[in-house]
C-alpha cells in the first residue's frame, strides 16, 4: 500500500522564539544532538542516518511550523510529485533544484497545499553515519499529524500529490501511510489547520517510559500515556515542549505491507472509558487539545 514516490518522512522544521533554550531542552532533556548550526538556526539529529530531525529557527514569539519534509524514492519520484502537486490543486513554492541553503543538500521541491501546509521533497540528501539503536535516544521521527478542518480534502491532497495510502480512519483522525511504518502522516479531523504533534521512534518500550521520567524530572510532566493505540498499535507518551509545541515519543510502530486492510471508524471504537489499548492512563485533558490546536504553519509567499 506505499506510496510510489514517497520514502518516509525526515524532519520537520519549526520557528522557535528562543532558540538558545531549545538547543538545552532538545539535547538534555529529549536526547537529540546538534548536527549542524547557523546563527539563526540549530539542525538536530537522532541515531539514524537522517542528518536531521529537526531543524529549528530563531522565531517571533509565537511558534510556527515551517515545513515537514519527505524524502523522494528517487529523483524521478521527485519529478513525478512535481508534475502530480499542480493538478492535485497544490502550489510549487521552489521548483526541483539544488537545496545550497540546507546542511542537508540534496535535490528538492518546496509545495503548498490548498490549506497552507507546507511540504518539501527531498532527493539525494546528506546522510550521516547510523549509530543504530542507543539507549534512550530518539532514532529518527516516524510520523507528524497535521490538523484538517477537511480532512476529506487533506486526504485527497496526500493521495495526488505525494501518493500516501489510507492506512485507517477513525473518528478523530485519517492515518496515511507511505512506506512500512503504519501511518507517516496522520490528519487530525479539526476545525483548523495547526501541526497537531510530532512523533519520535525510540528503540524500545523502555525508552518510551524512562523518556517519561526524564521528562517529568524537567519539569514536563507526561499530558498522555504511556498507552498503547489502536491505529499503529505504536506505544505512546505525549508532552508540551517549553514552548507549546506537541511532541510523542514512541516505539513498537506497526510495519505494514500491501495486504494491510484499511477499516474505517465504526471498526476502531473503544469500549467505553478507553482511549487506548491498556487503558491505565485517563484521556488527553484539555491542555494537551488546547496545544495540538496552536502551532499553524508560517505564511508562504
Ligand atoms: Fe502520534
Amino acid at each position: 500500500m506505499s506510496s510510489p514516490w514517497i520514502a518516509g518522512l525526515r524532519s520537520v522544521a519549526l520557528n522557535v522564539p528562543d532558540l538558545a533554550a531549545a538547543e538545552k531542552f532538545y539535547t538534555e532533556t529529549w536526547q537529540l544532538e546538534v548536527v549542524h548550526r547557523k546563527d539563526n538556526a540549530i539542525y538536530l539529529r537522532g541515531s539514524g542516518s537522517d542528518h536531521h530531525l529537526l531543524a529549528l529557527y530563531a522565531g517571533g514569539a509565537v511558534p510556527q511550523i515551517r515545513q515537514v519534509t519527505l524524502r523522494a524514492r528517487s529523483a524521478e519520484a521527485l519529478q513525478a510529485v512535481a508534475e502530480a502537486v499542480p493538478r492535485a490543486g497544490g502550489t510549487i513554492i521552489s521548483p526541483i533544484g539544488p537545496l545550497t541553503k540546507n546542511p542537508a543538500g540534496g535535490t528538492g521541491l518546496t509545495l503548498r497545499d490548498p490549506h497552507g501546509r507546507v511540504f518539501q521533497v527531498v532527493h539525494g540528501d546528506t546522510r550521516v553515519d547510523d549509530r543504530g539503536v542507543q539507549k534512550d535516544r530518539p532514532i529518527r521521527l516516524t510520523h507528524v499529524v497535521l490538523n484538517s478542518h477537511a480532512v476529506d480534502e487533506t486526504q485527497k491532497f496526500l493521495s495526488e500529490a505525494l501518493g500516501f495510502r489510507l492506512a485507517d480512519r477513525t473518528g478523530i483522525m485519517a492515518f496515511m501511510n507511505c512506506d512500512t511504518d503504519h501511518h507517516t502522516i496522520a490528519i487530525g479531523i479539526s476545525d483548523n489547520d495547526a501541526l497537531n504533534h510530532i512523533a519520535f521512534l525510540m528503540p524500545d518500550y523502555e525508552s518510551v517510559m524512562r523518556g517519561g521520567g526524564r521528562m517529568k524530572d524537567a519539569g514536563y510532566p507526561i499530558q498522555w500515556g504511556p498507552g498503547r493505540h489502536g491505529p499503529g498499535n505504536n506505544l505512546f507518551n505525549y508532552f508540551i515542549d517549553p514552548f507549546g509545541i506537541v511532541i510523542e515519543y514512541t516505539a513498537e510502530v506497526e510495519q505494514v505491507d500491501e495486504n494491510y486492510q484499511a477499516r474505517g471508524p465504526e471498526d476502531w471504537k473503544w469500549p467505553p472509558g478507553r482511549v487506548d489499548q491498556w487503558g491505565i492512563s485517563p484521556p488527553p485533558g484539555p491542555v494537551l487539545k488546547e496545544a495540538q490546536k496552536r502551532i499553524f504553519f508560517a505564511p508562504t509567499h
